[in-house]
């Protein structure tokens, strides 16, 4: 399945979808699952297509109004029926790799425990002490430095 799997860019309104359906468990409508800084110009989404279907997620947001070399990764998903199947590491290498020709240096998130693993397995650490978020859960910030 792997194989078949190609990495675009997409706009922000083509990620609601499946945030909704993955991250927000279809209780909201995908209207509501716009985040801040979906627009920003240095901000960007990529979407996973198996046969012209989106079926994972990644947006990388500029979350600051001054011009700076770090990023949040936010809104990072795949299908239940697709999950570990190596998706997700294409997602955030691709975005990973679109960064550093962006001169970033960091990225950093808030993960969800559940998830946690998957980031520390791509190269993440942990950044202090666990905290919640409400109707979601336990969360970790974490942060990656990029290298050229
Ligand atoms: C987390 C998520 C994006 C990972 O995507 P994925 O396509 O399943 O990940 P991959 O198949 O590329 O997995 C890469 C590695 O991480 C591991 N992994 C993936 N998800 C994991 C998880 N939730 N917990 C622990 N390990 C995980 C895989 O087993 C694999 O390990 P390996 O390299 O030793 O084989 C996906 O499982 C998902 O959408 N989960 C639900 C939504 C969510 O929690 N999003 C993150 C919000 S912070």
């Amino acid at each position: 399945m792997n194989k078949s799997i190609e990495i675009h860019k997409i706009s922000s309104e083509m990620t609601l979808n499946l945030r909704r359906e993955i991250l927000r468990n279809n209780t909201i409508e995908s209207n509501l699952c716009h985040f801040k800084w979906d627009k920003h110009e240095k901000s960007f989404h990529l979407g996973a297509f198996n046969n012209k279907k989106i079926v994972g997620i990644i947006s990388i947001l500029n979350t600051s109004t001054k011009t700076n070399n770090i990023r949040r990764l936010r809104g990072m998903a795949v299908k239940k029926k697709y999950q570990k199947n190596g998706i997700g590491s294409k997602l955030i290498s691709r975005a990973e790799e679109i960064l550093v020709s962006e001169n970033i240096f960091l990225i950093w998130l808030k993960a969800r425990e559940k998830a946690i693993n998957f980031y520390l397995k791509k190269g993440y650490r942990k950044i202090g002490e666990p905290f919640e978020i409400i109707n979601i859960g336990i969360h970790y910030y974490c942060e990656k430095k990029l290298n050229k």
